[in-house]
């Protein structure tokens, strides 16, 4: 339970993603709540999501956050990851008794912004299938037009970046056109970058684009809404050294500690 969460408790906020995209939602929460101790799960054991199936998302994604729950006692935890958000929110909330954050596809927000009323969204192959994508642009863009495109490159361009590998931009740029490419693609002004490992690159995507296009994710929202969840709730009274974890031991190069130690992530652990 979180009730009673006095001044100086501990309980950390544990932001769950595949891999490092989930730093995109973390920056953003840091900026919100800047005293939350954090706990940044990144299951590379299981990565990359967005190739999965259903049923194995399924699986993975409940059983993995119940043994981080019980292990790290967190009073929140954000599921930075849209494409086990999408597929397995609800059975993550109904088996944990903590509040839980999700991401999904910002489309209620790019409906918002598009003037030509024509969307892109761009996830994982896995995300982009899923019938929360149908529902949320049947409730919130019902008169745009609403492309979709997974792509399993750009993760690993994400992920590679962040390692401080070079990466190219005639790669980026081939993601790009299998959305804009589409019948209608002309026409799109917004896209959804409905991975969450995607803003790690948007500027890399935005030096690509054909014309101006208006990126959108749900970072920002996401924030909100864990701020708004452990309101009234006591912090410590110091910022606190993060921590990430990784469900399989990898090579922690000196590039790639320093990227996560700037981004308050000083403490490396294996679960
Ligand atoms: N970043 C994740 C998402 O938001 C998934 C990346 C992957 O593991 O394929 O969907």
């Amino acid at each position: 339970m979180t009730q009673g969460i006095e001044a100086g408790d501990a309980r950390p906020i544990l932001v769950f993603n595949s891999g490092v995209g989930g730093l995109s939602v973390l920056a953003e929460v840091r900026a919100a709540i800047p005293l939350a101790p954090i706990v940044y799960v990144a299951d590379n054991a299981g990565f990359p999501y967005g190739t999965k199936t259903e049923a194995e998302i399924a699986a993975r994604v409940p059983a993995l956050l119940g043994r981080l729950a019980e292990r790290y006692r967190p009073r929140l935890i954000v599921i930075a990851c849209n494409t086990a958000s999408t597929i397995a929110l609800a059975a993550v909330r109904s088996a944990l008794d903590l509040p839980i954050v999700g991401t999904v596809p910002a489309i209620k927000p790019a409906a918002e912004r598009s003037r030509a009323r024509a969307l892109g969204v761009l996830g994982t192959e896995a995300t982009v299938r899923q019938p929360y994508v149908d529902d949320l642009s049947a409730r919130f863009a019902g008169d745009c037009l609403v492309l979709r495109h997974g792509s399993a490159r750009l993760v690993e361009l994400a992920e590679a970046r962040l390692r401080g590998e070079p990466t190219a931009d005639t790669d980026y740029a081939a993601a790009l056109e299998g959305l804009l490419g589409q019948r209608g693609g002309d026409r799109v002004d917004t896209v959804v970058l409905a991975c969450t490992h995607f803003p790690l690159v948007r500027d890399r995507l935005a030096a690509v684009a054909p014309r101006a296009i208006d990126f959108v994710d749900g970072a920002a929202g996401i924030a909100r809404r864990a701020l708004f969840l452990t309101k009234g709730q006591g912090w410590p009274e110091k910022p606190a050294t993060g921590t990430i974890v990784f469900t399989a031991p990898l090579d922690t190069a000196p590039y790639f500690c320093t990227t996560l130690a700037d981004r308050g992530l000083e403490r490396i652990e294996l679960l």
